[in-house]
């Protein structure tokens, strides 16, 4: 949540910070601003409402004033915690001599003691942030010491998580540094680099330093930095990684939209996934043996991928295994011994309560395998074991690609412990380009489409499913609710007449997820059951039902496989049905991708 970019170079500033924040817009879009300060002079520009709308304010002044340009510059797209959304309190904020500028992800939780003591210092307030208070206290510091001492001192007062850059006019020095907040530094050829997230700069650069929580960096000139991690105190000599990631991966390219983008590229993906390293698997695996028990933690979209994870490795393997959405972990923590395995799935690697999750499970001695999308990502680095899900960047809000791959990578790891490795991969790859034909069969889309108009009216609509169904169908309600923000609640098919029928009248959309299982009789009878009460029944599975009053057919796979298969057209449906309501598929309303604040 909120996006950070910052860049020292030769190159002009404006341009990259603008570039950077339409890359970072997924974090946040509230808000966005820029600072850029060239040799005599400091641009501050902010703007209520997406990226764009920054933009539009910059290219009208750019017209104005053909100066607008820089050789320094932060920027920030902002998802409000603290204070409404005003242009005040879009980042960056700034000192009371306009020398200091601030971006800023997190939440500094001593920020009204620190703004008490500011502000009887004689310091001007102008923006209702928590954030703001970090500039007027390096101005403060900045009265007896250097711009980094200053710096540091700051940063050692404040409580909470964080991700900080600041840009200090007089010298022309960018200094950033982290606490539990993602941030990432670049090297480029004509300059330096931070940001909340690679993309930011891959089409600048693909040298990547992670920064660790406590290291500040100091950008000195262009091409020398120097990062000190403040908890040590000792100066860090960090490896520079070369990301294996294209700038045309983190591009929209041809589509008009990244959901719609991220879709399409399902099949490949799936493919993606399966490429693990085998030694690497098999260990998984044999801890997966060894262990007392095994527990799935993650949220939203990447639980709904570890609850089908809980379904396979109980039915499968035999495994007591057990799942908690990541906030509510603690409460089961009790219950776990040492020998148990944590796997913590998350496509960015950095949400806030798997990280808790997984730091809380370390402390008690247990193993933490993680399933992750973004090298370097802070969940990477705190897990014993790392699997990476491989599906390349994921810029719509919505996660779609990444969750067919943490699901086809928890089905390798399941074939792994079977012993079947091969087998797995095989499979994968089938089921990979059934997903491709279907993706590409036109009367297919015609039809997602047709029902995608249908549903674009309805206020709301249930989902039923049993089985390994049933995570596809918690995934389907949350798919509707964000993406096209109509209520959709899951049932697993058994729970029907335990309460939720009463909800059904005359025309109530259910989506029924089918698939061929020994389930699937009983499933029918629950659709039978609505549709006597008034329901209009919608399939999605194998075979076509004839009394089903709209059906969705996808190619037949077994099982296991139906958690993959029957997943693109619900994802296709969300993407249809908000382009029907005019909504943004790729930035609903009220959400960020990267959910880094409690
Ligand atoms: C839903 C969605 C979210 C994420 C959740 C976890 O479309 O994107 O529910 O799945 O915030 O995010 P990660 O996987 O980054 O930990």
């Amino acid at each position: 949540m909120c996006g950070i970019i910052a860049y020292k170079g030769k190159e002009n500033a404006v341009q990259i910070v603008m570039d950077g924040l339409r890359h970072l817009e997924y974090r946040g879009y509230d808000s966005a601003g820029l600072c850029v300060v060239s040799k005599n002079k400091t641009f501050l520009i902010k703007k209520t409402g997406k990226v764009e709308n920054l933009l539009r304010e910059v290219k009208k002044k750019q017209a104005h004033d053909e100066m607008l340009e820089g050789e320094i510059g932060i920027g920030h797209s902002r998802w409000a915690t603290h204070g409404s959304v005003t242009e005040a309190n879009a980042h960056p904020h700034f000192s009371c001599d306009q020398k200091i500028f601030v971006v800023h992800n997190g939440i500094v939780e001593n920020y009204e003691s620190l703004k008490e003591e500011l502000v009887k210092k004689g310091h001007r307030f102008v923006s209702e942030t928590d954030t703001e208070v970090i500039p007027h206290l390096i101005e403060e510091y900045r009265k007896k010491y250097s711009f980094v001492i200053s710096c540091e001192k700051t940063f050692n007062r404040l409580d909470g998580l964080f991700a900080i850059v600041v840009l200090d006019k007089e010298t022309g020095q960018i200094i950033g540094t982290r606490k539990g907040s993602p941030l990432v530094m670049g090297i480029g050829n004509q300059g330096l680099f931070l940001a909340s997230d690679i993309p930011a700069f891959l089409d600048k650069t693909n040298k990547v330093i992670f920064l660790d929580d406590g290291d500040m960096v100091h950008f000195i000139n262009n091409q020398e930095y120097i990062i000190r991690n403040l908890i040590s105190k000792k100066t860090l000599k960090k490896k520079i990684n070369i990301i294996k990631w294209t700038k045309e991966e983190a591009e929209k390219g041809k589509y008009p939209h990244f959901m719609i983008k991220e879709i399409k590229e399902i099949p490949e993906v799936i493919k993606k996934a399966a490429w693990q390293d085998k030694k690497t698997l098999k260990s998984v695996a044999n801890l997966i043996k060894k262990s007392s028990s095994v527990f799935f933690v993650a949220c939203g979209t990447a639980g709904h991928s570890c609850l089908a994870g809980q379904y396979l490795f109980s039915s499968l393997l035999g495994r007591r295994t057990g799942f908690s959405v990541a906030s509510e972990f603690k409460n089961f923590l009790p219950a776990l011994d040492k020998k148990t395995l944590l796997i913590a799935v998350s496509q960015s690697g950095e949400t806030i309560d798997t990280l808790e999750a997984v730091r809380m499970a370390k402390e008690k001695g247990i193993k933490v395998v993680s399933l992750v999308n973004v090298m370097g990502s802070t969940l990477t680095r705190i897990s014993d074991y790392v699997l990476m899900i491989n599906a390349g960047p994921e810029k719509c809000v919505l996660a779609t690609k990444s969750y067919l791959a943490q699901l086809s990578l928890i089905i390798l790891i399941l074939f792994a412990v079977l012993d079947k490795h091969s087998e797995g991969e095989r499979e994968l790859k089938k089921i990979s380009r059934q997903i491709g034909l279907l993706l590409e069969d036109k009367k297919f889309i015609a039809q997602i489409k047709q029902l995608a108009k249908k549903l674009s009216s309805v206020d709301h609509l249930f989902v039923i499913g049993r089985s390994y169904n049933y995570p596809t169908t918690l995934e389907t309600a949350l798919k509707i609710k964000e993406g096209c923000y109509v209520h959709a609640e899951a049932f697993a098919g058994g729970e029907l007449k335990h309460g939720v029928i009463a909800l059904i009248e005359k025309g109530t959309p259910c989506i029924i997820h089918l698939s061929k299982s020994e389930e699937e009789e009983n499933t029918l009878i629950n659709a039978m059951e609505l549709q006597s009460r008034g329901a209009y029944i919608i399939g999605i599975g194998p075979e076509k039902k004839k009394d089903f009053d709209f059906f969705i057919t996808v190619p037949e796979v077994s099982e296991i496989f139906s958690l993959l298969m029957n997943v693109p057209p619900i994802q296709l449906l969300s993407y249809y049905i908000a382009l029907e309501k005019g909504i943004d598929p790729d930035k609903p309303r009220n959400l960020a991708k990267s959910v880094t604040v409690k």
